[in-house]
């Protein structure tokens, strides 16, 4: 069944979102790079592409449902990341942005009784816990670090070791 238009647009926006944090972790890659922390560049780039996967979920259910989806304008991604606390930080405060979104999503699907989103909104419930934990354990270890560089150098060379992910939605 397709979904009206109003769900439609608050799914397109999601679609949007999601893209956006995408350009939030590689523009942190970035930032990680310029400090010579490679492994958590990488962890950040595969992070980027998981948030593709996460478009092209919402793209694919769009479109099963016979709706038009759309990608808005992304903005330039704004970031803080003078240090590695500070980047991860940043990539949490934007994952509780998300997270709010999905909650949201999933109110306004209820309202609609679009009972056909549901297990996609109920995986993306799960997805922001798991995502908001591991990066607050990351944080954790941060702080634990503090300024110690042998030990920031252990947990960058730790952080590389995330397995590569393709960005195609029907990977999982
Ligand atoms: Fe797609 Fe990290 O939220």
């Amino acid at each position: 069944m397709m979904l009206g238009n109003e769900l439609e647009d608050a799914f397109n926006r999601q679609i949007l979102l999601e893209f956006e944090a995408s350009m939030v972790y590689r523009q942190l890659a970035i930032e990680m790079d310029l400090r010579d922390l490679p492994g958590m560049a990488a962890w950040l780039r595969h992070q980027a592409d998981e948030e593709i996967v996460h478009a092209n979920k919402f793209i694919d259910h769009l479109a099963d449902r016979g709706n038009h989806p759309k990608i808005g304008t992304v903005p330039a991604p704004q970031v803080a990341a003078g240090t590695a606390l500070e980047c991860f930080t940043s990539a949490l405060e934007h994952e509780q942005k998300v997270s709010a979104a999905i909650r949201q999503l999933v109110q306004a699907a209820e309202e609609c009784h679009d009972f056909d989103s549901r297990p996609l909104l109920s995986w993306f419930l799960s997805e922001q816990i798991e995502e908001e934990s591991t990066i607050s354990e990351i944080i954790g270890q941060l702080k634990l670090t503090g300024d110690d560089g042998p030990g920031l150098l252990r947990l960058d060379s730790g952080l590389s070791q995330r397995p590569v992910a393709t960005t195609e939605a029907d990977a999982e």
